[in-house]
């Protein structure tokens, strides 16, 4: 008998382009886990009609219906394990989650930033990039605890920034990898090669001292979902 598929329910609030991108890894084959469930803080999320083209549940908890954030992240958690959740993906979620939240689902709660972390952690990182003129800039997944933004890293995907660049152009070249690296990682923490032990997260059993990543000119021919 083969074992259930790790039950994901992925949270948005927005557009739900990397939400799409899990459905098309997931459509393929590639992802060990199942995307059993989306919920959107806002119902007029778009990324709910992705999820209702896929055939997908949609859920929506408004926090605007709850006095403070830790009775919103209770009612959150409450619906997660009503469904069955094993795997919580915060795909572009805008709400401060809080230890009510974090706890009950430690090491099984991912994140994506868009950014190199520890570099500009929270808004505007596209902007504070080009205003300090680095020269790499990116995406970070990560799993999630109580500090924003601050959780041990998984996987980056890297670009190299150039005179050129505007915040459009980087948020364009950084959507692109968070849509090839948010599968990956969501694919090893569903088929438990990815760990976290304490604060410490393995893969293949092997600590990771830094996070895996993944360079934009190694995927110019990589062929990637419609996400935009
Ligand atoms: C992404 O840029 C992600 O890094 C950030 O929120 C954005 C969500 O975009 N956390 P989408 O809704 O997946 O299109």
């Amino acid at each position: 008998m083969t074992s259930p598929k790790p039950r994901i329910a992925v949270l948005i609030s927005g557009s739900g382009s990397n939400l799409q991108a899990l459905l098309d890894a997931a459509a393929q084959g590639a992802l060990a886990g199942e995307i059993s469930a989306v919920i959107s803080n806002r119902n007029d999320a778009y990324g709910l009609q992705r999820a209702a083209a896929a055939g997908l549940e949609q859920h929506v908890v408004d926090h605007r219906n709850y006095p403070d954030r830790e009775s919103f992240d209770a009612a959150l958690v409450a619906k997660l394990k009503e469904l069955d959740t094993d795997i919580v993906v915060l795909a572009g979620f805008m709400r401060i989650l809080t230890p009510t939240f974090i706890e009950p689902f430690w090491g099984r709660l991912l994140n994506i930033h868009p950014s190199l972390l520890p570099a500009f952690r929270g808004l505007h990182t596209h902007q504070r990039a080009l205003e300090e003129q680095v020269s790499e800039h990116g995406c970070t997944v990560h799993f999630v605890t109580p500090e924003l933004d601050a959780g041990p890293s998984i996987i980056q995907g890297v670009i190299r920034v150039t005179e050129q660049d505007t915040e459009q152009t980087l948020q364009r070249r950084t959507q692109r990898m968070e849509h090839l690296i948010y599968p990956r990682a969501v694919d090893w923490l569903s088929s438990g090669r990815l760990e976290l032990d304490g604060n410490l997260p393995h893969l293949d059993g092997e600590q990771l001292k830094a996070p895996v990543r993944l360079h934009e000119e190694e995927t110019e021919n990589t062929q990637h979902a419609s996400t935009d």
